[in-house]
C-alpha cells in the first residue's frame, strides 16, 4: 500500500473507518471491497481509501453524482459561512465529488485558507463572469485532486456596482456555474460575503440549495428572515425555481443557555428548513486554519469532523445508506 504523498497530491482522503460508518459495515468489509491499489496509508497509521474508489463503490450502490450548486448565505458576519463552505468542499471531495469552490467574498477568506491568494493579474470572479466560456483550468486553481477554487480578491468588491442590472444578476453566477458543470464539476460551493447585495442575489439565482448558517444571536435570526424573504422575491421577479433553503446551526455551545434557546426557537419556527444536526463550537476550526487546511485534513477523530460530516452527508444526500434523512 503506498504512503500518502505529502506533496498535497491527495491531502483529503476518507479513512476506511469513516466509509464503514457511512455504510454501517465493518472496516474489513470496506478494505476487501476497495482492494489493495485504492487503499493508502495515512499519517497516524489509519488506512485511507482513494476518492475515485469511494466514488465507484457509491455508484455501484446506485448513488447519483448529479450536479449541484450550493450557496452559504447570511448577511450576519462571522457566523460560519466560510467554514461551512471549505468543510463541505473538502468532505465532498473525499466522498468522490469533483468539487469547485467559488469565492465571492472580497475578503477572500476561503482562498486564504488554502493559501491561494490571487496576484494582481490573476483572474477572480469579477474578471470572468461576462465571458465564462473563456475560463481555463488556469483560472480556477487546484487545491487537491478534484478540488478547485475560483479565488477572490478585493476586486470582487466591485461586483455589486457592475451587477446592478437584473439580467446580469440572473446570469452572472449561473453562467460561470454552467461552464464548470460542463467541465465535469459535480458540486459547486459558493462562499458569499456578509451582505445581500447584487453579487449574493446572483449566487441565489444560480443555487439549487441555499444554506443559511445560524448562531444564537438576534442578528443571525434577522439575517435568516431577510434571506428567506429575498429568495422568494428574487425567484418571483426572475421567474426562477425557488432553491431548497436550509438553516444550519453553525456555532452551537451546549454550555450556553442562549444556544439551547435559539435551537429550540429554530425547531419551533423553522422546523421545515432546520438541518437536524448542529455544528458544535470547538477550537479544532482555528487549529485547522493555522495548518492552512480544513478539519478534514487530518484523519484524527474530533467533534468538528463529526458534525461537518453529518452536515455533508445530509446536504449531499448520502444518507440513504445509513437510513437517516437528507435534503
Ligand atoms: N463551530 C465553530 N466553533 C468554533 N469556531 C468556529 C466555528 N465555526 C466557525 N468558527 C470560527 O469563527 C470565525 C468566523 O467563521 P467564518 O469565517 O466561517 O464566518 P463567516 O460567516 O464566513 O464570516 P464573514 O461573514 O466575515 O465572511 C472563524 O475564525 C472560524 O474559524
Ligand atoms: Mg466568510
Amino acid at each position: 500500500m503506498p504512503d500518502q504523498d505529502n506533496g498535497s497530491e491527495n491531502s483529503y482522503i476518507l479513512t476506511c473507518e469513516e466509509l464503514a460508518d457511512l455504510f454501517q459495515a465493518s472496516v474489513d468489509e470496506i478494505k476487501e471491497q476497495a482492494g489493495h491499489d485504492d487503499l493508502i496509508m495515512l499519517p497516524g497509521g489509519k488506512t485511507g481509501i482513494l476518492p475515485r474508489k469511494v466514488k465507484s463503490i457509491l455508484k455501484e450502490k446506485g448513488f447519483d453524482y448529479s450536479r449541484k450548486v450550493i450557496s452559504h448565505i447570511n448577511m450576519r458576519g462571522g457566523i460560519g459561512k466560510t467554514t461551512a463552505t471549505i468543510s463541505l468542499a473538502t468532505r465532498a471531495k473525499q466522498y468522490g465529488f469533483k468539487t469547485c469552490i467559488i469565492d465571492m467574498d472580497p475578503q477572500g477568506s476561503a482562498s486564504l485558507v488554502f493559501n491561494i491568494m490571487p496576484e494582481d493579474d490573476d483572474p477572480v470572479f469579477y474578471d470572468v463572469w461576462q465571458k465564462p466560456e473563456e475560463m481555463t483550468l488556469g483560472t480556477i486553481r487546484r487545491i487537491d485532486e478534484n478540488l478547485y477554487i475560483l479565488p477572490s480578491s478585493l476586486e470582487n468588491g466591485l461586483l455589486d456596482s457592475v451587477l446592478g442590472n437584473p439580467a446580469s444578476q440572473k446570469k452572472a453566477v449561473s453562467g460561470v456555474c454552467d461552464v464548470l458543470k460542463d467541465d465535469g464539476f459535480e458540486i459547486i460551493i459558493i462562499d458569499n460575503p456578509p451582505s445581500l447585495g447584487s453579487a449574493v442575489i446572483s449566487s441565489i439565482c444560480a443555487s439549487d440549495i441555499v444554506v443559511v448558517p445560524m448562531f444564537s444571536d438576534a442578528f443571525s435570526f434577522r439575517g435568516l428572515e431577510i434571506t428567506l424573504d429575498e429568495i422568494n422575491s428574487i425567484c418571483d421577479v426572475f421567474n426562477l425555481r425557488i432553491p431548497t433553503v436550509k438553516a444550519l446551526f453553525s456555532k452551537y455551545d451546549k454550555r450556553e443557555r442562549a444556544s439551547e434557546m435559539a435551537f429550540e426557537k429554530l425547531k419551533e419556527s423553522y422546523s421545515n428548513i432546520l438541518i437536524p444536526h448542529v455544528i458544535r463550537t470547538t477550537t479544532e476550526f482555528s487549529k485547522a486554519l493555522e495548518r492552512r487546511e480544513t478539519v478534514f485534513g487530518s484523519s484524527r477523530k474530533n467533534p468538528a469532523k463529526q458534525d461537518y460530516d453529518m452536515y455533508a452527508r445530509y446536504i449531499l444526500n448520502l444518507n440513504g445508506y445509513s437510513n437517516k434523512d437528507n435534503v
